[in-house]
């Protein structure tokens, strides 16, 4: 049986300093995001082995969708634990898997850096969390720690430069990405925590990671709507940090000015860039 020491330690507050907050439309963002998402990260997790049987860690779940696609990589033979830290987001994600029928799949009320386990997992795996947390290092390690030698460790985090430089062209989404960047920027969160997995998974005791760095693109409303509601998810931080979005006009009308402008151009935008990295935590021979 599994035993995991955090849960004592849960609250039903949500907590104060993850950037993105906790409304329903950030939720609401984050599993339409994940739906763009999932084929690049199905891709990663196959690539480094991720099967059919296994036990596997997910780091910072948010609306369970990493978990989910992992519930259904290990099938009913095998089993996901999600570990996140608010409680609200948990009963979101216990119920999406849930109506999803899976039943391999649990979630643990904890913060990542104090994840206890008594038995080993096959892999630790994690979106999009590492770039919140202000040791990234330490908790990387604390989670490879809970895997078996020989076991995968695999992270998806972001990449913004690409992103930056390719939308030069269209002044408005161009603008909008910019004041997004600069909000994340003095709020702390690490935008190029992407590229730094390869120094992160040696410092953390792990072989350099194999990584591959990965762009959704599209030209949709919805598609579009993905970064005008990441910006909304971010207003109250962009006040706190100063940053003055004036320039971008009425934020209610922003999706459509930047549809409009993105058709005029007959342009493709892209997402945010999305780096997988994994590596095989050694064998004790091997050390
Ligand atoms: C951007 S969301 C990503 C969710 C999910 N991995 C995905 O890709 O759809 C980050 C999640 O990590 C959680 N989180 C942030 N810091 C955390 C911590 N220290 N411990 C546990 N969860 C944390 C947040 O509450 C949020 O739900």
């Amino acid at each position: 049986m599994l035993t995991y020491a955090a849960d004592a330690r849960a609250s039903s507050q949500p907590p104060k300093d993850y950037v993105l907050g906790y409304t329903d439309a950030e939720q609401e963002r984050l599993i339409r995001q994940a739906a763009i998402l999932a084929p690049i990260t199905e891709r990663l997790f196959r690539e480094a082995g991720i099967g059919p049987g296994q036990r596997v860690l997910d780091l910072g779940s948010g609306m369970g969708d990493v978990a989910m696609l992992v519930a259904r990589l290990v099938g009913p033979s095998g089993e996901v634990v999600g570990v996140e830290r608010d409680a609200n987001s948990i009963a979101r994600a216990k119920a999406r898997a849930l109506a999803a029928g899976l039943h391999n799949v649990s979630f643990l009320n904890s913060d990542v850096k104090d994840i206890v386990s008594d038995q080993p997992f096959d892999a630790a795996v994690g979106r999009f969390i590492l770039m919140f947390l202000p040791d990234p290092v330490s908790v990387l390690q604390s989670a490879a720690r809970l895997v078996r030698p020989g076991g995968v460790v695999a992270f998806q985090e972001p990449s913004w430069a690409p992103m930056l430089a390719l939308g030069a062209g269209l002044p408005l989404w161009s603008r909008t990405r910019h004041l997004i960047h600069e909000t994340l920027l003095r709020s702390g969160a690490n935008r190029e925590m992407g590229l730094a997995l390869y120094r992160v998974f040696q410092e953390a005791g792990l072989p350099a990671p194999r990584m591959h760095l990965e762009m959704a693109l599209g030209s949709d409303a919805e598609f579009i709507r993905l970064t005008s509601d990441l910006l909304c998810s971010l207003r109250p931080l962009a006040e706190q940090h100063k940053v003055s979005l004036n320039e971008l006009g009425d934020l209610d009308t922003l999706p459509d000015r930047i549809c409009t402008e993105v058709t005029a151009a007959n342009a493709v935008v892209s997402l945010i860039g999305v780096v997988g990295a994994w590596s095989r935590k050694p064998t004790e021979n091997a050390r």
